[in-house]
């Protein structure tokens, strides 16, 4: 889907707050909120703002799905420039860290990156689907992620780049299972992540761990073959969160949902 029809698609959401979530958003506004009223309801932006702020720092953790009130809020967050922005801030200090670094050139400075919301993006599936408004369906998003058409998130995939030409290894761990092997290879190489050295999957031994557990798992098993893992960059904590997590970590923005 290209961006005009996700744009399109953004101006039929219906204005429908609602939920039990909506009572909390409401009471995180601050009372000497400033007046910007160019972007819609000011009083939605700022509650669903604080609310962003709070996943994005982790401190509101566990949770199912984004407040009802919140989705024209993250839709216009996730469509527009700022999650673009937000992802060039990120990229532009992962870029100058690994640039700062003087590789030990024997194929085992790791970059590791995770995959959904990090390297591909499902945002053509969030769209149809709330923007993390509705519940998981494992069913129609699977079904989404088979046909390997996410699109690269430019980026990331900026980055991918500048670490082959530094001569980094590039290493992909994500919590999709090995029967998606295919398709993810197939779909990182088809937007152009073509080279690299592990893909990892969760495997049955894996399945019922935590991403935390699993991806921890990954990471000292990488160490435990001599790898070094100099980054690691992914859209969720539980990447970054755990053991064996790099020497610096990079946390994307991810307001649409949350995996422990
Ligand atoms: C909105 O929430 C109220 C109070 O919980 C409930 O009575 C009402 O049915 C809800 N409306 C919609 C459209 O979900
Ligand atoms: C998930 O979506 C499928 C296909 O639309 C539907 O049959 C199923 O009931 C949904 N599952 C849940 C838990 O809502
Ligand atoms: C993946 O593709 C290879 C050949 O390209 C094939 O042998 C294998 O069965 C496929 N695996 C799955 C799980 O589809
Ligand atoms: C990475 O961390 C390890 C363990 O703390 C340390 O020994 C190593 O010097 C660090 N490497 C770089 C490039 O900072």
């Amino acid at each position: 889907m290209g961006l005009l029809s996700l744009l399109l698609f953004l101006g039929t959401l219906a204005v429908s707050p609602n939920g039990s979530q909506e009572v909390e958003v409401l009471h995180q506004i601050h009372p000497l909120r400033p007046q910007s009223g160019s972007a819609g309801t000011p009083v939605r932006g700022l509650s669903c703002l604080s609310w962003r702020f709070g996943v994005e720092t982790h401190n509101i953790i566990d949770w199912k799905t984004v407040p009802q009130s919140c989705e024209n809020y993250i839709g216009h967050y996730m469509l527009g420039d700022q999650y673009r922005e937000d992802s060039k801030a990120v990229v532009d200090q992962a870029l100058s860290y690994a640039q700062s670094l003087k590789l030990a050139g024997d194929g085992k400075d790791v970059w590791v990156f995770d995959i959904d919301e990090t390297t591909l993006s499902n945002l053509p599936y969030y769209a149809h689907h709330g923007f993390g408004v509705e519940p998981y369906n494992a069913t129609i998003y699977n079904k989404w992620a088979n046909e390997g058409e996410a699109p690269a998130l430019p980026e990331s995939l900026r980055l991918y780049k500048k670490l082959l030409s530094l001569k980094f290894k590039v290493v992909f761990l994500t919590g999709r299972p090995e029967s998606q092997r295919n398709v993810t290879a197939n779909n990182l190489k088809k937007v152009g992540y073509h080279t690299l050295e592990k893909l990892l999957l969760r495997g049955s031994a894996d399945i019922g761990t935590t991403a935390v557990t699993y991806k921890s798992n990954q990471r000292e098993k990488l160490e435990k073959e001599g790898y070094r893992v100099l980054g690691n960059m992914g859209d969720q904590w539980s990447d970054i969160l755990g053991t064996h997590i790099g020497n610096r970590t990079f946390k994307l923005p991810d307001p649409m949902y949350y995996v422990s």
